[in-house]
């Protein structure tokens, strides 16, 4: 990466215009699909960063059947089938869901492949969208920094709330959600994220630039627009450039979200790119687990 995430525009705007993406799929165009695994890096390398953590966590707490809501192109569903677990996977997006549902073609002939459960759903209405065990999931994780992908329009994160209550209800009383967001604290402050990623670590990614949108003087959107470096990788040539937007989560707004619909004295830990806040006081990502 060269000097990357500089914060090259910020924006203010008194209310949000036509030009802010919507709750729609940003993924639709196939773009950042296409490039997924390429921006992604090494997949094995990818779920190094955490396999042991969240397989550990899992298993302790007896987990089973786990709802993967945010699978994207399946990379942590996979790798958790791999650990013995029993999977829901699902997205928004069918764009990204196409390369899940062709990793589970070509494995059909491991069982545990072949009974994986891949379903298109949207977090607002995903108790609507895909089918629940009996008493819900032992663990429902939302990660890769997917949930901040839903944005404010009305300025009082009703949307973003109705979301958590949809990922509380699909949880077992007992069982957990395991949810993650960027370090927006750290990039709110200094206009760059922190150089480390404990996710997307491509050396295909040549650039990546930063612009925030401030929504009545309060930070609403980031939007990072993504060079990747793909020559000589001719299927790739049109997804050079991508764009995604992110809701700028902050660790006390999230924790505030997060216990609105799991309740303020709920069992909750966060972790600082899989350690302890202590050990990384700088994360890329805050990853949050919390009990029902
Ligand atoms: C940053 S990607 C991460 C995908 C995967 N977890 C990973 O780490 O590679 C975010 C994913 O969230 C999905 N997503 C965004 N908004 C969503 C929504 N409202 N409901 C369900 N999925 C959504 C996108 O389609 C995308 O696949």
């Amino acid at each position: 990466m060269t000097s990357s995430n500089k914060v090259d525009g910020v924006f203010r705007m008194r209310s949000l215009g036509t030009a802010t993406p919507g709750i729609s799929d940003q993924y639709a165009d196939g773009k950042a699909a296409k490039v997924w695994q390429l921006y992604i890096g090494d997949t094995a390398t990818r779920t190094s960063q955490y396999k042991n953590f969240l397989v550990n966590l899992l298993k302790e707490n007896g987990v089973e059947r786990v709802l993967d809501a945010a699978c994207g192109t399946g990379v942590d569903s996979i790798m958790l089938i791999e650990q013995g677990f029993s999977l829901t996977s699902s997205d928004a997006s069918d764009k990204m869901l196409k390369k899940a549902y062709k990793t589970r073609w070509e494995r059909r002939k491991e069982p545990a492949f072949d009974s994986w459960c891949i379903e298109e759903g949207n977090w607002l209405t995903l108790d609507q969208d895909i089918c629940v065990p009996e008493g819900g999931f032992d663990a429902v994780i939302c990660m890769g920094n997917s949930f901040a992908h839903l944005p404010d329009f009305h300025g009082d994160q009703r949307d973003q709330r109705k979301c958590i209550e949809n990922f509380y209800k699909l949880v077992r009383p007992g069982g957990i959600f395991i949810i993650d967001h960027r370090n927006y604290d750290y990039i709110l402050t200094h206009g760059t994220a922190p150089s480390k990623n404990i996710y997307y670590n491509s050396t295909h990614i040549k650039d990546i630039k930063t612009s925030v949108l401030h929504v009545n003087n309060r930070p609403n959107l980031i939007t990072l627009d993504y060079f990747m470096n793909v020559e000589g990788m001719d299927e790739f040539s049109e997804c050079d450039q991508f764009r995604l937007s992110y809701y700028p989560h902050t660790l006390a707004g999230f924790t505030q979200l997060l216990r609105s619909a799991f309740g303020p004295d709920c069992k909750h830990s966060v972790y600082a790119d899989f350690k302890s806040l202590e050990e990384e006081p700088e994360p890329s990502f805050y990853i949050h687990v919390i009990e029902k």
